[in-house]
Parts: C-alpha cells; structure tokens; sequence
C-alpha cells in the first residue's frame, strides 16, 4: 500500500494516467448490479458521524451495499452494525435515527435483541417450536470509526480502514475526529432527504476526482483558488488527497471577497490551514472536503445506473470562533453554487455516455485522480460475467470492445 506522493516533480507527475471508464460502465444496468457485490459490498461504506450515535443505546439506520444497516452505540462506548432485519419475519428493525434504548425491539411482535445483536427474548416463546435464541442474533456487520466517521462493511475480512488509508489520518486526522459537532440539519444516514443527482455515481466520483473543469465550469472558484497548484498530492492505493491554495488576490466578487478577509480556521488548524482547501475521496464512494472553517463528509449512493443520492453533512469544532463561523456559512454558500454547476454537468455527462459512439478520450495529468478510479473499479468488476468478451452480455452491448 505504497502511497505516492507527487507535489514535486517526478516520474509519476509525467506518467499519462490511465484510461477513463468506458461507457458502459455509466449507462448498463448489469454492471450496476455487478457493482454491489463485487464493489460495495467489498468496501467501507460511510455511514455516519460518532456524533449521530452519542449515548449508550442511541441507533440509526443506513444505507451501504444495497441493504439497510443498524448502527448502535454500546454498552462498552464502542459501535456494533447489524443487518437492519429482525430474525423472525423480516421487519426492518430502526428506521432512521431512533432514540437511545437499552435493547433492540421488533415493533412487529417483539423479538428483542441486545445491542450486540444477541436474541435475548420473544414473547410467548413457549408457542415458538425450536426457538434456537443462540442461532438467531442480528447478522453482524463490520463498523469502524476513522478520523470519527462510521463506516461499515458486508465483508468479514475487510482491512481495517486505518490500515488501507495509511498516511490520510496523519495528513487530515487533525481537520477530523470524535468531537466534531454537525452544522445543520443534513445527516450523512439520511439518505431520503439527500440530494439525487441525475448521473451514474461514478460520474460524480469523476467529477469529484479532478480540477481540470475548474477554470471552465467554476467561476467563484477559479477566483477563489490558485488552480495552477490544485493537485493531485497523494494517490494511495485505497485513497487519493489532493488541495488546492486560496489564491491571494481580491476576488472581483464582493461575497467571495469577505470570504478570502475573514477565512479563519477551527481551533486544532495552523495557520497554513487557513489558505488551503483539502478534498479526499476513500475508495470507492466516500467524499470528504476538509475546509479551514469547517468539514463535509458525504457519500454516492447509487438508486439507479444513472441516479445517484449524495447524502452528506457539513462538521464544525467546538470553540470556534464568530469569524470562522461567517467564513464557514460564506464558504457553505459558495459550496451550494459549485455543486449546483457540478449536478448540471454530471447529467450532462450522463446524457453524453450514453452514447453508443461514445468511447472516452485522453485523460490530462490533472485527472489521474479519475484514472486511479478507473483502474479500482476495472480491477473489482474484472471478472463480471457482462463483461467478459464471450459472456452472453456481451453480445447485447452497444460495442465489442472495453477496457
Ligand atoms: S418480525 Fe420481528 S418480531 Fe416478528
Ligand atoms: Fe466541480
């Protein structure tokens, strides 16, 4: 898990990066399919923030992997993930953020299980022939909390977060951690009041892996930042982590203005913090802005091949100052009017790999972000029956070739 780090010149900084995703890969409803198991199901999901599970006993239920997820704060202060599904006859257990309790009860007909996932009781058990309590705890899933988010993961033997992110916590960890407070009413769980955009969820990845588009598509941040230093700086194995510096000259816009005069950071940041904006995506779908006045971590959930709901939640620190929290709500502000250019290009880009001619060009240097994806998500789906050349998908695809 070697991680590259590229700020200075090097031979990596002159490699062509590698081929963007093919069309199909955005538009075929098999290879969605194919991506749950072999992408999802395989991967951390984010799911939430410790704050959203403070006391003993407090739960919410998300969405990772195309199944609902339970997450419960337990006894000990740790986290357990279970299956969102009673044993009995299926009832989906919590449903959204549900306040603390002592147990996990079926509002159906009671089973009750502990935190842990363990089958402690069904009423009228006597009437339940071969009631085998010990067989039938939640299924368990994987939770971890890094840099203080929620992750879970449907695979038993997943490496730990930490482990396949080395390095990100030591470049971002002091930006993060337990003690965030959330801004605002968004969570990253709730994924019915989450925005949808209308793309595939790897073209907002794309989207959100590269600067290129900035000088073409934003300008509040092209008057904002120092695009010629909007870099790649890390791109590990399982993470990439780029910046890009607040530019020192007045914006001619008066709102971006008085963000560039009163950009304070949180307490815990130096002052280099101060001038530089922080993004980090953990493979595959986890999308994190670290901003000197505050952090917005969120996800890319697919609904549909080309649908794609990004739940997210913006972070502050305790302590923070009157200026930081202008600088925060301003640069909120100027964050809403970027996304809303990104949601318009992201369906144009949807409505364009649709394409049956379509096969994708070049990638610049300043997309390799978008190369690393793309050899991730080839690598997981290698082996998908759609697509394997004599496969009998293959047959019904719009071309014979892909990558
Ligand atoms: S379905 Fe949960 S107790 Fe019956
Ligand atoms: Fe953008």
């Amino acid at each position: 898990m070697q991680s590259e780090t590229v700020t200075s010149p090097g031979p990596a900084d002159h490699a062509a990066p590698a081929p963007a995703l093919a069309g199909r890969y955005y538009t075929d409803p098999r290879i969605a399919e194919e991506e749950v198991p072999r992408i999802f199901a395989r991967s951390w999901q984010l799911v939430c923030h410790e704050s959203d599970l403070r006391e003993t006993g407090s739960r919410l239920a998300a969405w990772a992997a195309g199944r609902e997820v339970l997450v419960v704060r337990t006894e000990d202060g740790g986290l357990a993930a279970h299956l969102n599904v009673c044993r009995h006859r299926g009832t989906r257990l919590v449903s959204g953020s549900e306040p603390a309790a002592k147990a996990i009860r079926c509002p159906y007909h009671g089973w009750t299980y502990r935190l842990d996932g363990t089958l402690v009781g069904a009423p009228e058990n006597r009437q339940i022939p071969c009631l085998d309590k010990a067989a039938l705890g939640l299924h368990a899933v994987r939770v971890e909390s890094f840099l203080g988010f929620v992750f879970v993961n449907l695979d038993p033997d997943a490496v730990p977060l930490a482990v396949q992110c080395a390095g990100l916590a030591e470049a971002v960890g002091h930006y993060a951690g337990p003690d965030l407070t959330p801004v605002g009413r968004s969570r990253i769980h709730d994924l019915a009041g989450a925005e949808v955009q209308q793309a595939n969820w790897k073209v907002v990845v794309d989207n959100y892996l590269e600067g290129y588009h900035v000088p073409v598509a934003h300008p509040a941040l092209m008057r904002l930042l120092d695009y010629q230093r909007y870099e790649c700086d890390v791109v590990d194995e399982s993470y990439v982590l780029f910046q890009s510096p607040l530019r020192d000259k007045p914006s001619s816009n008066w709102f971006e203005r008085l963000y560039q005069k009163v950009a304070a950071p949180m307490p815990g940041l130096t002052e280099a913090d101060r001038r530089t904006w922080r993004y980090a995506v953990i493979y595959p779908n986890t999308l994190l802005d670290f901003y000197p006045d505050h952090v917005l971590a969120w996800t890319a959930i697919p609904t549909a091949q080309d649908r794609v709901a990004i739940p997210g939640a913006f972070f502050t620190r305790r302590g923070t100052t009157a200026r930081t929290r202008l600088a925060r709500r301003l640069n909120i502000h100027i964050g809403w009017v970027t996304n809303d250019e990104d949601a318009e290009l992201v369906s144009r880009v949807q409505h364009g790999v649709a394409t049956p001619e379509f096969e994708p060009g070049p990638l610049s240097r300043r997309e390799r972000g978008v190369g690393w994806f793309a050899d991730r998500v080839r690598a997981d789906l290698r082996d998908a029956p759609c697509l394997q050349p004599s496969g009998p998908a293959d047959s019904r695809a719009p071309r014979g070739t892909f990558r």
